[in-house]
């Protein structure tokens, strides 16, 4: 159904995503491949979080059945974004960096599982089906803009509290 594949398409990300964050999981301190995985992974996520806000949860916040779920998830993007800066920020090969990224890990597992357990469900159940076609027209718009911009952002932890 052409109505479900917003669905599908935000779902395989997601499989992209958690496949990236075992072989980053699986890196040592002292090679380029933690910094290339990982700058894959928070470019792809980004990008992502940002067209899954223009797209879905655009439209699940001005329906008044779906907005809680679409903030609780809204909210999840910018403490995922947190981490991401704060890893960026943080020396690769220290053992702290692995600390912090499987906190981060963590999170975002419990986040994408949410979304794909609740959040998708509800919007599949709530939105028409021409609204869900819109949708997939958005994020697939959005997406390539929105990695472009990723790639070139230095991202700052000066740059959010200001
Ligand atoms: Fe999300
Ligand atoms: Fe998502």
């Amino acid at each position: 159904m052409t109505e479900t594949k917003i669905f599908a398409r935000l779902q395989a990300d997601h499989d992209r995503h958690r496949e990236l964050l075992e072989r980053i999981d699986a890196t040592r301190g002292d090679g380029d491949e933690r910094r290339y995985l990982f700058e894959a992974f928070r470019v792809d996520v980004t990008a992502h979080a940002a067209s899954e806000e223009m797209s879905l949860y655009a439209t699940m916040l001005a329906n008044p059945d779906l907005r809680d779920a679409a903030q609780h998830s809204v909210a999840e993007h910018k403490e995922i974004e947190d981490y991401l800066t704060a890893l960026y920020e943080t020396d690769f090969s220290s053992t702290g960096w692995l600390t912090r990224f499987r906190t981060m890990k963590k999170r975002y597992l419990h986040h994408i599982d949410e979304e794909e357990e609740e959040m998708f469900p509800a919007a599949e159940k709530g939105l028409p089906d021409a609204k869900k076609r819109e949708l997939i027209r958005i994020f697939e718009t959005e997406k390539p803009k929105e990695k472009a911009r990723a790639a070139e952002e230095e991202p700052s932890s000066e740059d959010a509290r200001a």
